[in-house]
């Protein structure tokens, strides 16, 4: 075959190598614009991992890099004038100019044709090209060419950052963090040579220009950074190699994906590899990682079809399928990290102790986990969950503390023994609203499973609060009874407390049991809905009537009473629902709310009759006990609230005494579309923990103990509720111990005898699973 590449980038050079390596006979050009020895920028990093990957596929590139690498194990943070520092990340660190030299020499070695400072306008100035390679970098001319084609997306981000150099040298990959009158810089810190010092500094854009960076050249921007890190360079100085670029050396990183990766020009065809198809921010180091894949991967699709022109059409859709899925998946990691670092000077750099900021660092990917962290260094993290558990109030052992989700955590009065919390869910299995055997033996095993707090489901202030015929209630004597029968058992026979979550359908009422039909509205003896608008949920769904003053007054008596009722029955914590599309919720909601009173609009009105009903039920609500508070801090729709709404809704409860939030999402409006994934509410929990100085329950697709563990332990939220995975097992808090090999939880005395089989086996099936 005839290849060309365009861009002599890592992706380009390497894909030459290993097209070269797997059939001699082809005829191989890359074609580059720079002169060989002519790069911006200084070290790359990338871990272990892909050397391993690099190895696997050409041993002489790989120990050529070997042999000029810097390879580190740890990471050092030094803020707020501590140092704090973890081992165990193995990374690999090279002047990207050292790397193209490498990958340029054994271009040359297998005799791959290598054209340097011939600037390419077209792919078509290589009729004879079968397959022409756009390694041509994230500005890729080729890309925007056929714009039409490939769809790029591409997100331009607010944080500026410079990319430096130094001759400090650094024995760690090194975080520097560091406060002006205007705002956080951080330095992304990384030795890649015996002489040299990569030294990336990054601030949101309202913090550069606020300093007047904006207006700065290249010397007087590092001059105001040798300023700032003055300190840390202990006297050398920080260089710029990007003085070509004109104007402000200042970048803003732009992620860009693709919708397709390859074209047929009507001569050859063309298919996008490395930045010119994905770029991944520096913050998870795995730009030039994605690169090096993109070709290994092409070379092993010509190698499994066959590397001739006629396999190439088929070879390029199987190389998109299967590389959009990883370079997916890493972009999410990155842009995680990336938005942690656009963040952490608002919510982190302030709020957090170093130790937890350090924890939130690590974790800022959400690709490393708690039990990531063990692996990597059992002794950073030993000693972390020692700093967490002593903040939370455990005397702790030298040799034994209890991870992070096994801490008590205090709210007034409230002391819950775990942070695990058996979420709200409906069982529509009352009669008449009252909590019978079902309710009973269902609340009774999952407190004997070892949850810290139960929550009831959503029981409703009347009977037309109700969703289903068979929700629970509290409106009527015998349901304070029967909640009673429920609370004293749990109190009795477990350490777990129990929450009443109190709530009015709305417009989502009067529908059939859940397995009767979800949200289908009820054929016969439907009540009358009220809601904040007359706007059905379903298009056949029956229409609200808006909620007039006295209907106000009414349901706000409604929870009153519903409040005393519970504090009777001896709840221990309340929580207010105004989530998921429910009346309280359709007042929150501008997809719902479109009243044109007081009560509509902006919102500080939309929230005005929730914060009137909360303020009522706090009135009559003992004083230590505290009251949760749920909304949906996403609608999922357009025109609908998003997490910026849900921060303000926070501050108006924190305001009004709410003692908690309880971040969930969605079901506001039909046809929304969440986002899903593992832990996918959570970033609502920390930001309004961190931003707004509450503290937040986590819930959505939690499902192992090492999802609460890292959530706790990074104070993205302070305890985490767990819905579906209690339905498939009351016991699953006691259950995730034993797979955490945490022996520091209690079972019920009557079931001892049950523990250490059950331990003995799951540690059998654990090693199995591992071989
Ligand atoms: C601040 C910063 C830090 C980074 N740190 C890391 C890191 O630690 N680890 C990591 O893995 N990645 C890192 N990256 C990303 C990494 O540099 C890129 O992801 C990687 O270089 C992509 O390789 P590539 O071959 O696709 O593109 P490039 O390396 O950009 O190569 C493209 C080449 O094409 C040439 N070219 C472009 N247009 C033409 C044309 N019309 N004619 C001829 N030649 C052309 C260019 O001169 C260039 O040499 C970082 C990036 C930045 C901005
Ligand atoms: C069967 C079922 C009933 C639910 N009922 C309620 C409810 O009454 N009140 C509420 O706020 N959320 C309710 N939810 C939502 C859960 O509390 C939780 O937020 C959601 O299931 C996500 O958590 P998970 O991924 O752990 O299941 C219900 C969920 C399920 C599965």
């Amino acid at each position: 075959m005839r290849i060309v590449c365009i861009g002599g980038g890592p992706a380009g050079l390497y894909f030459a190598i290993l097209m070269k390596k797997l059939n001699p006979t082809h005829s191989v050009t890359v074609v580059e614009r720079n002169k060989p020895y002519d790069t911006f920028g200084w070290g790359v990093v990338f871990s272990d991992a892909t050397m391993d990957n690099m190895r696997a596929w050409d041993a002489e590139t790989a120990e050529a890099i070997e042999i000029a690498f810097n390879h580190w194990d740890d990471i050092e943070l030094r803020f707020k004038g501590r140092t704090i520092r973890s081992g165990g990340h193995g990374f690999v660190g090279i002047g990207r100019k050292k790397m193209l030299n490498i990958l340029q020499a054994r271009c040359e070695a297998l005799g791959v044709e290598l054209v340097f400072e011939q600037e390419v306008e077209s792919d078509l100035q290589f009729p004879d090209a079968d397959l022409i390679i756009a390694s041509d970098g994230i500005n890729s001319r080729i890309r925007s060419r056929y714009e039409d084609v490939f769809k790029p997306d591409i997100v331009t981000r607010p944080n500026r950052y410079i990319w430096l150099g130094t001759n400090k040298l650094f024995d760690a990959f090194t975080f520097f963090f560091e406060k002006t009158e205007h705002g956080w810089f951080q330095a992304h810190i990384y030795k890649f040579d015996e002489n040299t010092t990569t030294f990336i500094i990054e601030t949101p854009e309202h913090v550069w220009q606020a300093h007047g960076l904006d207006r700065f050249d290249t010397d007087q921007s590092i001059a105001f950074c040798e300023r700032l890190f003055a300190h840390h360079l202990e006297g050398h100085r920080l260089m710029s190699n990007a003085r070509h670029l004109r104007g402000s050396a200042w970048l803003n990183f732009q992620r860009v994906k693709c919708d397709r990766w390859h074209h047929f020009n009507g001569r050859s065809h063309v298919v996008l590899m490395g930045d010119a198809v994905h770029t991944a921010h520096f913050a998870i180091g795995s730009g030039t990682k994605l690169a090096l894949e993109d070709a290994i991967e092409l070379t092993r699709l010509f190698g499994e079809e066959g590397d001739t022109p006629e396999h190439i059409p088929d070879v390029l859709e199987r190389y998109q399928a299967v590389r959009n899925i990883d370079v997916l998946r890493l972009q999410n990691a990155a842009w995680n990290a990336m938005e942690w670092f656009e963040v952490c000077g608002e919510r982190y750099c302030d709020t957090l102790e170093p130790e937890q900021f350090m924890y939130s660092m690590l974790t800022r990917s959400q690709r490393i986990s708690h039990e990531n962290l063990r692996l990597r260094d059992q002794s950073w993290l030993d000693g972390y969950e020692r700093w967490f558990a002593q903040r939370a109030g455990v005397q702790v052992a030298p040799d034994a503390s209890p991870p992070p989700m096994f801490t008590p955590f205090s709210l007034r009065g409230l002391t819950v023994p775990n942070r695990v919390i058996v979420s709200p869910m409906a069982m529509y299995s009352a009669e008449d609203g009252v909590a019978g055997d079902f309710h009973f033996v269902h609340f009774g095993s999952r407190a004997l499973g070892g949850a810290g707090l139960l929550y009831t489901e959503m029981s409703c202030v009347s009977p037309d609060a109700r969703i289903t015929s068979g929700c629970a209630g509290m409106y009527k004597p015998e349901h304070v009874d029967a909640w009673r029968r429920i609370v004293d058992f749990v109190h009795t026979n477990s350490p777990a407390k129990i929450g009443m979550q109190l709530g009015h359908a709305g417009r989502k009422g009067a529908t059939k049991l859940a397995w009767e039909g979800m949200d289908e509205p009820l054929e016969a003896a439907a009540w009358e809905l009220i809601s904040a608008s007359p706007l059905p949920y379903l298009p056949h769904s029956q229409v609200p009537r808006e909620m007039a003053r006295a209907d106000m007054d009414r349901v706000k008596g409604d929870f009153v009473r519903a409040t005393k009722m519970a504090a009777e029955a001896g709840f221990d914590i309340l929580e207010f629902h105004c989530a998921h599309g429910y009346l309280m919720s359709s007042f929150l909601s501008p997809l719902t709310n479109r009243r044109q009173d007081d009560y509509g609009g902006a919102i500080e009105n939309r929230a005005r009759y929730p914060l009137e009903v909360f303020a009522a039920m706090r009135a009559v609500w003992p004083a230590d006990k505290p009251i949760s508070v749920r909304f949906s801090c996403h609608d999922w729709f357009p025109g609908g609230n998003t997490g910026d709404d849900a921060v303000a809704f926070a501050r108006l409860f924190k305001a009004a005494g709410a003692d908690i939030i309880d971040c969930s999402s969605g079901q506001v409006w039909k046809g929304d579309s969440p986002v899903y994934g593992r832990m996918y509410q959570t970033p609502f929990a920390d930001r309004i923990r961190n931003e707004v100085g509450i503290p937040t329950i986590a819930v959505g697709a939690i499902f192992e103990a090492d999802h609460a563990n890292s959530i706790i332990a990074s104070g993205r939220a302070d305890l985490c509720a767990v819905a579906r995975p209690h339905l498939a097992d009351p016991m699953w808090t006691l259950h995730e111990a034993a797979r955490i090999d945490f022996a520091g939880v209690e079972w019920p005395k009557q079931y001892v005898s049950g523990r250490s089989q059950y331990e003995t086996n799951l540690r059998r099936s654990l090693a199995l699973a591992a071989t």
